[in-house]
């Protein structure tokens, strides 16, 4: 496999061609945003220790049987994975409130969300990510209805999964998003699965371990990434 260009440097990775116009290089760098890019900083070892651990999460995701684009981790920053056709709406599942449910309901951060909640946002940026709906993505062609019961059916089968592999360390999965994308004809787990898209807490004393240090300036960001790799069985390089 060969790298060839860069097709597409988004805020936190880079895209490469590959001689293999199936397959695609992400590279994760160390730059960090937050506020649809309003926050920005480089946080040394970040590509790294976000690679390993996407790395280790996908493979765990595709052993349960979810079908993902990771090929596999070609060195420190660098995976190879399926080329999809990306579907751009983001699907977030919440097992406790935080963050933007917490800001747009007034419900109070911490409380369990029983059964867990499922809401679709439209990737763009420049829109801020607006909420949206099943109906919306169909109207406007973002997804079909079958493509979005098949997303929706996957990412509450990625919280049984992962629920279970963080429970292990000691910690609670608040929530998270997934980007899916299609390859050949078949809906596929798309992106990165890292402490940048969820929200983990240790168990015990409800401690942040995810990106809102990073947004709420609390420092210790990738100590505590690297801390909940640790704790679910991931070594990192030194
Ligand atoms: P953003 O685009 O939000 O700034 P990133 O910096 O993470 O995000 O950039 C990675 C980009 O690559 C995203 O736009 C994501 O949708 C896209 N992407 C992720 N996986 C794949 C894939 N397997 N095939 C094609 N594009 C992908
Ligand atoms: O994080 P924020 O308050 O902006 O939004 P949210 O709706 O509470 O986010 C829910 C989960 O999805 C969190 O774990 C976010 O980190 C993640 N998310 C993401 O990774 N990228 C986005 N564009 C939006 C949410």
């Amino acid at each position: 496999m060969e790298k060839r260009q860069e097709l597409y440097a988004g805020k936190a990775k880079s895209v490469y061609t590959t001689d293999d116009q199936d397959r695609l290089v992400l590279q994760f760098r160390d730059d960090t945003s937050a506020f649809d890019g309003k926050k920005k900083e480089a946080l040394a070892r970040k590509g790294m220790v976000n690679n390993v651990f996407n790395a280790f999460i996908m493979a765990r995701l595709q052993e349960a049987g979810v079908p993902t684009h990771f090929e596999k981790r070609l060195n420190a920053t660098e995976s190879l994975v399926k080329k999809l056709d990306m579907i751009p709406v983001e699907c977030v599942v919440r097992n406790i409130a935080a963050g933007g449910l917490v800001k747009r309901l007034g419900v109070e951060e911490g409380i369990e969300l029983a059964p867990p909640t499922f809401e679709l946002f439209l990737k763009d940026d420049e829109k801020g990510d607006p909420m949206i709906n099943e109906s919306l993505a169909e109207t406007f062609g973002w997804a079909k209805p079958e493509q979005l019961a098949e997303m929706k059916a996957l990412t509450y089968q990625v919280n049984d999964v992962l629920k279970a592999l963080f429970a292990q360390g000691g910690l609670l999965l608040v929530d998270y998003k997934l980007e899916f994308g299609v390859f050949k004809g078949k809906i596929v787990l798309g992106d990165e699965f890292s402490p940048d898209g969820c929200r983990l807490w240790d168990a015990e004393t409800r401690e942040k371990l995810d990106k809102d240090r990073f947004r709420q300036g609390l420092g210790g960001v990738i100590e505590a990434y690297e801390e909940v790799g640790r704790r679910i069985g991931i070594e990192f390089p030194a």
